[in-house]
């Protein structure tokens, strides 16, 4: 697969680990991640990641700030993004085999960086079951409404 990551500089100490992590699962990683000394703002590496995975440019996207919540938040203004936040394996691959999602976003100060590849290893191992088409077309509805 190809995976769009990004991170933010609570995640900087451990990206390069990450990054190593997914390409030694085989998967090709397009990098949109921050790796300078200051503070960077989440919402920016959300938006380029997003736009990757609704541009088909990537397979999925992985995100990593320090809860992972903003950049969820961040991640989700975009049309066609539904992204979750995980904190353990088993809502990784429920992300997928439930809601589809095509983003994940992980906390860096919430969890170890171990637990960050199982959350990932989890989340790309699983399969979506389409079964659950008409709920996630009931999202892209909302989305659509705009309301
Ligand atoms: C940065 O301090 C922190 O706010 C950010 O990494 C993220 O956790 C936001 O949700």
């Amino acid at each position: 697969m190809t995976i769009a990551f990004g991170n933010d500089h609570a995640a900087r100490e451990v990206r390069r680990e990450l990054l190593d992590y997914l390409k030694g699962l085989g998967h090709t990683v397009v990098d949109f991640g921050y790796e300078g000394d200051g503070p960077a703002d989440y919402p920016v590496y959300a938006r380029k990641v997003a736009n990757a995975v609704v541009k088909g440019e990537a397979d999925c996207g992985i995100l990593v700030c320090g809860t992972g919540i903003g950049m969820s938040i961040a991640a989700n203004k975009v049309h066609g993004v539904r992204c979750a936040v995980c904190s353990d394996t088993y809502s990784a691959a429920k992300a997928r085999e439930h809601n589809n999602a095509n983003v994940i976003a992980v906390g860096a100060r919430v969890v170890g960086v171990e637990l960050l590849k199982d959350i990932f290893s989890a989340y790309l191992g699983a399969q979506y079951n389409p079964k659950y088409d008409p709920r996630i077309a009931m999202i892209a509805d909302i989305e659509r409404a705009g309301e």
